[in-house]
């Protein structure tokens, strides 16, 4: 009908411009910067909360006015487009769950041909997205799980917010290419895993309860793997490390939390991170100059103080990533050499007091690759 037409224009309209925005290439190429270049020693620290940042040295000035003062303009898009899409994508059923797995990283990863062993035969049920520092030196090739699978960056450094920035775009950038992925594993280049997939998955995703046995008749919801840690000796200082105020009204001490920076997020966790504002607005605020070595470490802090203060009921408050903080130095755990890495280490690592195995590990050196692969099949994957 004539009447309608007008109606049914901007109805095809309205319909495109909503294609248009889905259907966008979501993963842009791996930044020239990052796969190009060649010589020095990419700079340590950063990605993984590790790497000595020059203990001591004047360098900290740099971090504390560092890249996590502003939220530009495109990040902003991006957060607000993965928040509207993710809510979108709700009732979409689109086959089995995914785990994705978020690489964040300012030098080579090394553990690629590990990662590929672990992720062989279950690609339908994974994605990989990696979030090389733009500075990054990185001079291997990538491997094919790994090709295709860098996000936009922005430089991280420790000691600023900047870290958080470049998790909540891997948590974005996931949410917007696939609304199958279901849980969010943050990882570092130092990291390896401690199971088989198969293992991770049956953890991540048990059978449902059957109906009888279900409180309320509904299934429980899954939750996000997370350290969720409170009166820690370091936290009062950390707490101040912006100024005594600074965090209030949004976060009063008694909310304030610390856990280990990384995580692995339930879905609707990981929509809530990229929706949210008011408290990433008090975290992305620069420590004070002289709070800035050794007490800023915002990374470790927003994000169980926000899932705490959102759904305490919905967190594990403990991490599938075992770390070994024994005679920490400067905030950097104990990183693994190639002689430590042996089966009983790996018992070790997967040892934890609670419902599931730890699933990864961190920090192993580079040199580490040699030995895990020799006892991948064996070891590691054996669950
Ligand atoms: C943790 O690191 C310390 C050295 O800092 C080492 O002695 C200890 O064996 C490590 N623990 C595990 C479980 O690997
Ligand atoms: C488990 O708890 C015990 C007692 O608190 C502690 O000594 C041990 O280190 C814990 N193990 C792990 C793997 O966290």
């Amino acid at each position: 009908m004539a009447t309608s037409s007008p109606m049914v224009l901007s109805m095809l309209l309205l319909a495109s411009l909503t294609a248009l925005l889905v259907l966008a290439p979501r993963l842009s190429p791996p930044p020239a910067a990052a796969v190009a270049a060649a010589g020095e020693e990419a700079s340590p620290a950063a990605g993984a909360g590790a790497g000595v940042n020059g203990a001591g040295s004047n360098g900290a000035a740099e971090g504390v006015w560092g890249v996590g003062v502003g939220e530009e303009a495109d990040d902003l898009r991006l957060f607000r487009r993965a928040a509207l899409e993710a809510a979108a994508a709700e009732d979409a059923k689109a086959g089995p769950p995914k785990v994705a797995f978020l690489f964040l990283t300012n030098s080579d990863l090394t553990f690629a041909p590990l990662w590929e062993r672990f992720f062989a035969g279950n690609e339908a049920r994974l994605t990989v997205y990696v979030h090389a520092d733009p500075a990054a030196r990185l001079r291997l090739p990538a491997t094919p799980s790994f090709r295709g699978r860098f996000v936009a960056a922005k430089p991280t450094r420790r000691a600023d917010a900047s870290l958080i920035a470049a998790s909540r775009r891997l948590l974005a950038a996931a949410l917007l290419d696939d609304p199958a992925n279901a849980y969010f594993a943050l990882l570092s280049q130092h990291c390896a895993p401690l199971h088989s997939f198969q293992r991770l998955y049956a953890a991540l995703f048990p059978p449902p309860i059957p109906t009888g046995h279900r409180q309320n008749h509904r299934q429980p919801r899954p939750p996000s793997y997370i350290e969720v840690l409170t009166g820690e000796p370091q936290m009062p200082s950390r707490y101040v490390a912006r100024g005594e105020t600074a965090m209030l009204p949004e976060v009063p001490y008694d909310r304030f939390r610390i856990g280990s920076q990384f995580f692995t997020l339930a879905r609707r966790h990981a929509v809530l991170v990229v929706r949210e504002r008011r408290l990433w607005r008090k975290f992305r605020v620069p420590c004070l100059p002289e709070m800035a070595q050794d007490l800023c470490y915002p990374e470790e802090h927003y994000f169980p103080t926000l899932l705490d203060m959102a759904d305490p009921a919905g967190v594990a408050r403990y991490t599938l990533t075992r770390v070994n903080w024994t005679d920490s130095v400067a905030g950097h755990p104990h990183t693994y050499t190639a002689p430590e890495v042996t089966p009983r280490l790996i018992a070790e690592l997967r040892e934890s007091n609670h419902t599931h195995p730890h699933m990864f590990a961190r920090k192993f050196a580079p040199d580490c690759l040699g030995p895990l692969m020799a006892i991948a099949d064996t070891v590691i994957f054996k669950d």
